[in-house]
C-alpha cells in the first residue's frame, strides 16, 4: 500500500486547502456529514484509543446559541486586553501578574480577530454563518485526546475540501464555550464528565472560489545529520 499515491495530487489538495468564511445556505447532506466523519476518524490516535465523538449542529437556534457564548468571551477578553476603564486596567495588571508569559506571547491578529467579531454594528459572525457546526469532544482518559482530535479535524478539513465543501476551525469556541457555556448547554452538547471540547470547525458550501493558497513562512528547520 505504501507510496501508491499520487503526490502531485496530494500536494494540490494539501495545499489549495482554505479556511472558508463566505458560505452559500444550503444543507450539506448528512450522508456526506457521514464520509467527512468516517474520513476524519481515521486519523491516528495514540494507542489507537481514538478518544473522540462528533456532534453536528445544524439547528439554527442552537448554533446561535454557542455562538452568543464565544461572542461574549471575546468581547470579555478583548476588554481585558485592551478596555480603557479603571476596571479593566486593574484586571490587565493583575492578569500580568499572574500570566505575564499568555500576555507577553497574545498574537496582535488574534486581538485583531476578536475586534472584527464582536463590534457592535457590522460585528462579522463568528461561525461566518455556515450551516453546520461540527464540535469534536476528546475523552481525557486518553493523554492524547488533543493530538487526536486535532488529527480528525484535519483529515475532515482536507476531505471537505476534496468534496467541495469548505470549512473554517473556530478557536474562539474552543476556549470560551467549556469556560462560559451554561451546564445545561454543555450537557446538551455532550461536553460533560471525561468528554471534553477539543476543536470546533464549521461547514458549508463555499460562496467564494479562492484561487490561490494562503502563503506560509518558511519553517525553521533543525537538523542533526
Ligand atoms: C486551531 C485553529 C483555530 C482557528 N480559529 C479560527 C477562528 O476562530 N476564526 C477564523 O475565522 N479562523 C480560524 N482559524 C483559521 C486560521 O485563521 C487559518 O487556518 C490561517 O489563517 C491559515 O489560513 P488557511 O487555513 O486558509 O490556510 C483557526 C485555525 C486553527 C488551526
Amino acid at each position: 500500500m505504501t507510496g501508491n499515491y499520487n503526490l502531485e495530487e496530494i500536494e494540490r489538495l494539501i495545499k489549495n486547502r482554505r479556511s472558508v468564511r463566505f458560505f452559500k445556505k444550503d444543507d450539506v447532506p448528512d450522508e456526506i456529514i457521514q464520509k467527512l466523519i468516517d474520513l476524519a476518524h481515521w486519523a491516528p490516535s495514540g494507542m489507537n484509543a481514538q478518544p473522540w465523538k462528533f456532534v453536528v449542529i445544524k439547528d439554527k437556534k442552537l448554533i446561535d446559541e454557542i455562538r452568543k457564548v464565544t461572542e461574549k468571551g471575546m468581547r470579555f477578553t478583548l476588554k481585558v486586553f485592551t478596555g480603557r476603564a479603571l476596571r479593566w486596567r486593574i484586571l490587565r495588571s493583575l492578569w500580568k501578574l499572574l500570566q505575564p508569559s499568555k500576555f507577553k506571547t497574545i498574537d496582535p491578529r488574534v486581538l485583531q480577530g476578536m475586534k472584527a467579531h464582536t463590534k457592535q454594528k457590522g460585528a462579522a459572525d463568528v461561525f461566518h454563518h455556515a450551516p453546520v457546526l461540527i464540535l469534536i469532544l476528546g475523552h481525557t482518559g486518553s493523554s492524547t485526546w488533543i493530538e487526536d482530535c486535532s488529527a480528525a479535524t484535519q483529515n475532515l478539513a482536507l476531505a471537505a475540501h476534496a468534496m467541495g465543501l469548505g470549512t473554517c476551525w473556530i478557536g474562539f469556541t474552543e476556549k470560551f464555550l467549556p469556560l462560559l457555556g451554561s451546564r445545561e448547554l454543555k450537557k446538551k452538547l455532550g461536553i460533560d464528565g471525561d468528554w471534553v471540547l477539543a476543536t470546533v470547525i464549521v461547514l458549508g458550501y463555499p460562496s467564494v472560489n479562492y484561487d490561490a493558497p494562503v502563503e506560509r513562512d518558511n519553517p525553521e528547520i533543525i537538523w542533526f545529520k
